[in-house]
């Protein structure tokens, strides 16, 4: 189980939700809760790899001996990935990266005088569509698709659209898969068209049976 399997490889992985400010107290954030990617980074790092781990706002402890950069808007993701990709042969995206930012943002705290309050939206940067374009041979580049519908379709849509290696696909309308379960129920999809439907089990469990199948596409 401690087999020292990723000993010399560096993972970077993203994890939790992004925090998208409207004003200095308040933001526009999602369910993510970090677990998947938290285990996946704890995982890593005890089979001997060199993990960082980008993270959003979370509740959770870093694992030990891993590097930790705590980020909160996706642009801030998006520079931390940036700053570190290129050293590091895979990338795991677990984060629930917002897909809008608010596009003024108020320097002081919005008042509550009026009865409307017209928040404008503008796209965020898909931080993993751009890795995907910048990846090196033998960078293996993983994404998660957390939906509530059409679930295989969209997540293959990613995968070729993301340039991935590999994508995990995750149901989150079930109770006992995505935001904030200890367990997950994901289906896998590789770019052979190949998909692999993994049983229910806990995210630790998950995060190595992920890294399994990571190292066979590349070692
Ligand atoms: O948001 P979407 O469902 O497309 O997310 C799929 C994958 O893309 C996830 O791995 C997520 O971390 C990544 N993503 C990203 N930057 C975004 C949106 C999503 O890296 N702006």
């Amino acid at each position: 189980a401690f087999a020292a399997d990723m000993l010399g490889i560096k993972v970077l992985v993203t994890a939790a939700g992004t925090y998208e400010p409207i004003d200095p107290v308040r933001y526009i954030g999602n369910r993510s809760s970090g677990k998947m990617g938290y285990a996946i980074a704890e995982a890593a790092k005890k089979r001997g790899a060199e993990v960082i781990l980008v993270s959003g706002p979370s509740a959770l402890t870093p694992p030990d001996g891993v590097e930790f950069i705590g980020v909160e808007s996706a642009a801030e993701m998006r520079d931390a990935v940036m700053e570190h990709f290129s050293e590091a042969d895979m990338v795991i995206k677990a984060a629930a990266v917002a897909d809008y930012r608010v596009r003024n943002v108020s320097d002081q705290k919005i008042k509550k005088n009026d009865e409307e309050l017209n928040l404008v939206l503008e796209k965020n940067p898909d931080i993993l569509k751009e890795l995907g374009e910048k990846k090196r041979a033998g960078q293996i580049l993983v994404g998660f698709a957390a939906e509530t519908q059409n679930l295989l379709e969209y997540a293959k849509a990613k995968l070729e659209k993301k340039n991935l290696d590999m994508i995990v696909a995750n149901d989150v309308s079930r109770k006992d898969a995505g935001f904030n379960t200890d367990t997950n129920v994901v289906k896998l999809l590789y770019r052979n068209g190949a998909i692999e439907e993994l049983p229910i089990m806990t995210k630790h469990k998950l995060a190595d049976e992920l890294l399994n199948r990571v190292l066979k596409i590349k070692y």
